[in-house]
């Protein structure tokens, strides 16, 4: 195992009215002027806005709106929220929402404090800000596990491209799993995927070792599959709605990845996807992850095996370490089937070679997959999943 330092920065209250029972004590204490975010109106069709806002003004805030964060944000938005914060001189930022808004107000807190362009001062100087105006999150679409952590998933169009910036970490989390019953179905099966990617992502690294990170990871992963299946049975079960919103707390708090080199070659493909389609993120990895495994579990082979084992239930008996290893990965096609996730890239209305390429060839490529690949291995890939 690697050398690490763990620290948890975040406070997270998880539970059945933890909005309610604490967020007014959290907020109480210090803080004037609080920017409460949100997407683009499920808060105020669902409840959420009008108990947010009396707990605001229960508390004796000031309240600044910043409303319409996009799914899949973007840096214009980040950098009108950042316009909003200096203007209204707020100190506290409330991100009310899924991964989009946690992850857009993460870059705003930190914007608002530098006077230089946080894009310039990551991708140009690979400097990261120190410093941010102080936020929380109340989560009410979980998979992300964007609230657990300081990197943002930021579109920046005129750029092209859909990358991970660092920005402020949330001072506390707040996670309901009855505010994910407005969610709809859709959106709650691709969210718990994203959380099986995250495993996956750093299951499959280039080191063969079996730690207790990765035990952990497995454990996960069989929590996400049991509790989605139960949920498209029955999404009322309450119990697999809790143990999804925590699992992806879990897949994005770090722990899984003590000392382990990280991929997450998949995200890459899915964010360079997203730049230029817009797609949805859950989704897109769904049809990229068993492709992309196809094309590398020759180079970890003895992970893909254990994966169909630990993770899939399938039994080693009469076949050798290749089947099992494939086993695996059908499995995990199967179940992207059964849960209704796509497929292929048709299905979400992605055909086009010319979008291909460019993705390929502007994708970032990681160290950490057992397989470096190249561009042109990418482009196939993509091909493949059309
Ligand atoms: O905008 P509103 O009206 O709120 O609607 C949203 C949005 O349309 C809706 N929604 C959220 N909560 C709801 C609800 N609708 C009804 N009831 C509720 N309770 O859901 C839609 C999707 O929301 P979004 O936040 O975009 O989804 P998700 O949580 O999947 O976030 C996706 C973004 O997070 C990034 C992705 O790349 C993508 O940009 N990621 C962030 C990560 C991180 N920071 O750690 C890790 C991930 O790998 C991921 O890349
Ligand atoms: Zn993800």
């Amino acid at each position: 195992m690697d050398n690490f330092v763990y620290e948890y920065l975040v406070r997270v209250c998880f539970g059945k009215d933890c909005v309610r029972q604490h967020l007014r004590q959290l907020l109480e204490c210090c803080w004037e002027t609080v920017l409460l975010a949100y997407g683009g109106g499920s808060v105020r069709k669902n409840g959420i806005y009008d108990q947010i806002m009396g707990e605001l003004k229960a508390a004796d805030k000031s309240v600044v709106e910043f409303a319409g964060i996009m799914p899949n944000p973007t840096y214009a938005k980040v950098q009108e929220g950042a316009t909003l914060v200096r203007e209204n001189h707020v100190d506290f930022i409330l991100a009310v929402g899924g991964g989009s808004v946690i992850d857009c107000c993460k870059i705003v807190a930190a914007q608002a404090k530098s006077s230089q362009d946080i894009w310039e001062m990551e991708f140009t100087d690979h400097r990261y800000p120190q410093e941010w105006v102080p936020m929380g999150a109340v989560v009410t679409a979980s998979g992300t596990g964007a609230e657990m952590n300081n990197g943002a998933v930021i579109t920046n169009e005129d750029k092209k491209v859909k990358a991970g910036l660092l920005g402020a970490y949330a001072d506390f989390a707040l996670l309901d799993p009855a505010s994910t019953l407005s969610l709809p179905m859709g959106q709650v099966i691709s969210g718990a995927f994203d959380t099986l990617s995250h495993c996956m992502e750093t299951y499959f690294e280039k080191l063969d070792h079996v730690i207790l990170s990765d035990e952990i990871s497995e454990a996960v992963m069989r929590n996400v599959i049991r509790n989605l299946r139960i949920l498209t049975e029955n999404p009322q079960d309450m119990e697999a709605r809790n143990e999804l919103m925590w699992a992806s707390a879990m897949g994005e708090n770090g722990i899984l990845k003590i000392g382990e080199v990280t991929d997450f070659q998949a995200h890459q493909m899915e964010h360079q996807l997203g730049a230029y389609t817009d797609c949805n993120h859950g989704q897109g990895l769904a049809v990229i992850h068993p492709v992309l495994y196809r094309h590398i579990y020759e180079n970890n082979i003895g992970r893909f095996a254990r994966f169909a084992c630990e993770v899939w239930g399938i039994s080693p008996k009469g076949k050798t370490e290749q089947e099992l290893a494939l086993a695996g990965i059908d499995a995990l096609t199967d179940f992207i089937k059964e849960v209704g996730l796509p497929t292929t890239l048709t299905e979400i209305g992605i055909t086009d070679e010319g979008i291909l390429k460019a993705v390929a060839d502007t994708c970032n490529i990681t160290a950490g997959c057992c397989k470096k690949l190249t561009c042109d291995e990418i482009f196939e890939i993509l091909k493949e999943c059309v």
